[in-house]
């Protein structure tokens, strides 16, 4: 089953939108299958966002996203990555659709809220940076014939 990650910035948690995104997602059917909150270093924000490491935003990025907790979480369910992206809106939220969670609760791409895999090979990476520890695997309540 496809897994995403799913991460709530540092102004998303001051806010009080976790609750907000976490009823998003389980609404449309997926199933959260890990979740923490957790302050992380420099270096491992740094890891994070590698493939942004030469951009001028960059340095402001990383002060950002360390600024404050973030949570952590893992999502599962069919086609997860992609509508993840999806209800998460775009990266600019002027550009980001009413209706996504950027596109509701946002107006500065650098406090955009949220964090959502790209592909399902970044999430698997994600995924491995951010839960090292692994995920126990649980049996959901939700019957399979519902979703
Ligand atoms: P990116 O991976 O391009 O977007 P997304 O988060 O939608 O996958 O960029 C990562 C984060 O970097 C983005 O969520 C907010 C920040 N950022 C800026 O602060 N300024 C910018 O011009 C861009 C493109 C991104």
């Amino acid at each position: 089953m496809e897994r995403t990650y799913i991460m709530i910035k540092p102004d998303g948690v001051q806010r009080g939108l976790i609750g907000e995104i976490i009823k998003r997602f389980e609404q449309k059917g997926f199933k959260l299958v890990a979740m923490k909150l957790t302050s992380p270093g420099k270096a491992h924000m740094e890891e994070h966002y590698a493939d942004l490491a030469g951009k001028k935003f960059f340095p402001g990025l990383i002060s950002y996203m360390t600024s404050g907790p973030v949570c952590c979480m893992v999502w599962e369910g069919a086609g997860v990555v992609a509508t993840g992206r999806k209800m998460l809106g775009a990266t600019m939220p002027s550009e980001s659709a009413p209706g996504t969670i950027r596109g509701d609760y946002c107006i500065e791409v650098g406090r955009n809220i949220c964090h959502g895999s790209d592909a399902v090979d970044s999430a698997n990476k994600e995924i491995a940076l951010w839960f090292p520890e692994g995920i126990s695997e649980w049996n959901s309540c939700q019957s399979s014939w519902i979703y």
